[in-house]
């Protein structure tokens, strides 16, 4: 096996200079394997932290200030102590990542599935809790592989089951593949998958998972990248980590930047340094736009949050200052578009995955986002009608009411109103929907109007295949009726 081969630009991840926190081994093409982990100082932070108290370890990580990475950017060591003083208590690791564009976990995974493991241990120990449960994502076999090996070397080699290291500490670390659903990932959900249910959200209150979450006893649900910070933060201190990023959000982050830019990939990014325009025009990042074309609009954040524009390109990215401009930082999914790109398009594209990720158990964002994908359907095929573009933010303020988040105010001089959105819904998928549709109609709605003429004859049907569409009338409760296009989905 190849020892420490150089990869200047791994699949997905682009290693440019600045520091590094959890892609330190990122560069050495056997990163994944127990004999680099260890040759790199891997499993000396758990040696440390066994000759420590477990309220020690917590209390370093809440000074750390390690802020969630799975997309509300909680503290996570302000999550820990949550947890009432009930045992058993369980920790799971939150691996679903499906959000368009998201791919930063699955790296971690593959490339250094030890220092996640580490991560998960040093959590276990410093919670008092003896099982982990690890869910990884269906669909990313080479993860789960990696994982699974990595776990066996780790049991193998007294890093994790009974007595580890040699102490009197025993933690096990149980593996679940999911079957490939977005909706998992919302903890709840992943946590309903975990006891064998089928992956729906649980009505947040009156129970929060730290109360009661997995068999109603006592869980914290932390993502990949928040745990694979925790072995450095161990080494290094958290005055070294606070080094790193701004006084709000220290350390570093994964941003996953795709679309019209030169250079995609995976960037470990300082937090609240590096605005956005660093990123996508700077040498050091993704080098400017795809063939010098002019920005239109990108997602800063994931699928799920509001677009943002030219106007925001300096906004740094960190949490408070992303969701003061009307949006959120998110999973670190950032999607650029460049001006070719048909508005219209992209919010159907963004609309149909949450229409069709929709687990169903509430109203309004199982009926609202199937509505909203048929009506934007119609306006892209050419056989919209005005009315539409305001029945698409109707159904919106249906699953989240009032104002909802959007950066594009800037454009009327008016200040953006800030994120989170209210919602209508038991999870913020349904919301979700919103995002792409109050975007693209505030800076774009010409673009909507436009298309309520005629479909360019140039321009394909946006239509999965093996569906066949048909005419029906929906009505909104108060006599009025519409007509839609409707899928008969033939086996
Ligand atoms: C629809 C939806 C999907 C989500 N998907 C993920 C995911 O794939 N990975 C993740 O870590 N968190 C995801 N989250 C956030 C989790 O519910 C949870 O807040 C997170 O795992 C907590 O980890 P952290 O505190 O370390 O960030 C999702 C939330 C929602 C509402
Ligand atoms: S908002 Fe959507 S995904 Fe969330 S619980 Fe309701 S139906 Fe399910």
């Amino acid at each position: 096996m190849a020892t420490n081969d150089y990869v200047p630009h791994a699949a997905g991840y682009v290693d440019n200079t600045g520091p590094k926190i959890v892609t330190s081994r990122f560069h050495h093409r056997d990163s994944y394997t127990l004999e680099r982990y260890e040759a790199t100082n891997g499993y000396a932070a758990l040696r440390a932290v066994l000759q420590m108290q477990p309220t020690a370890v917590h209390e370093t990580i809440k000074e750390a200030v390690l802020l969630g990475r799975g997309g509300a950017g909680f503290p996570a060591g302000v999550k820990w102590g949550f947890m009432p003083p009930v045992w058993p208590r369980y920790l799971v690791v939150n691996g679903d990542e499906s959000e368009p564009g998201t791919y930063k976990d699955r790296l971690l995974m593959e490339r250094d599935p030890h220092q996640l493991i580490e991560g998960c241990i040093i959590t276990c120990f410093a919670l008092g809790l003896n099982t982990c449960f690890l869910y990884v994502r269906g669909e990313m076999a080479e993860a789960q592989e990696r994982i699974a090996e990595a776990l066996n070397d780790a049991y193998a080699s007294g890093y994790v089951g009974k007595n580890i290291c040699g102490t009197d500490v025993s933690i096990d670390v149980v593996l679940t593949w999911g079957a490939g659903a977005y909706i998992v990932g919302e903890e709840t959900a992943l946590i309903e998958s975990l006891e064998g249910n089928r992956g729906m959200p649980r009505l947040k209150p009156p129970f929060f998972p730290a109360a009661k979450g997995l068999y109603m006893k006592p869980t914290i649900v932390n993502n990949v990248e928040t745990l694979a910070n925790i072995p450095w933060i161990i080494l290094n201190g958290p005055n070294a980590y606070k080094e790193f990023g701004s006084e709000k959000s220290p350390g570093t982050r994964m941003v996953a930047v795709s679309g019209h830019v030169n250079r995609p990939g995976v960037y470990e990014i300082e937090q609240g340094v590096v605005t956005y325009r660093d990123l996508f025009y700077g040498d050091n990042f993704c080098q400017g736009m795809r063939d010098g074309n002019e920005l239109k609009m990108f997602i800063p954040g994931g699928g799920s949050s509001p677009w943002f524009f030219e106007e925001q390109l300096d906004v740094p990215i960190e949490g408070s200052l992303i969701s003061a401009a009307g949006s959120m930082a998110g999973s670190g999914a950032i999607v650029v578009m460049d001006e070719t790109t048909d508005a219209v398009k992209a919010c159907l594209r963004v609309v149909r995955f949450f229409a069709r990720e929709s687990c169903g158990k509430c109203t309004p964002c199982r009926e609202g986002t199937t509505w909203e994908e048929k009506i934007l359907q119609r306006i892209y095929n050419g056989h919209g009608r005005p009315s539409d573009i305001d029945l698409l933010l109707d159904i919106g303020s249906q699953i989240s009411p009032g104002e909802y988040p959007v950066a594009a105010w800037a454009e009327k001089g008016l200040t953006a109103v800030p994120f989170p959105p209210k919602q209508t819904t038991i999870c913020p998928l349904g919301p979700s929907s919103v995002a792409p549709i109050t975007s693209a109609i505030r800076r774009f709605r010409h673009e909507f109007e436009a298309k309520m003429t005629a479909r360019p004859a140039d321009e394909p049907e946006l239509r999965p295949a093996g569906e066949t569409w048909v005419a029906v009338e929906i009505a909104d409760g108060a006599g009025n009726t519409s007509d839609v296009e409707a899928a008969e989905v033939h086996s």
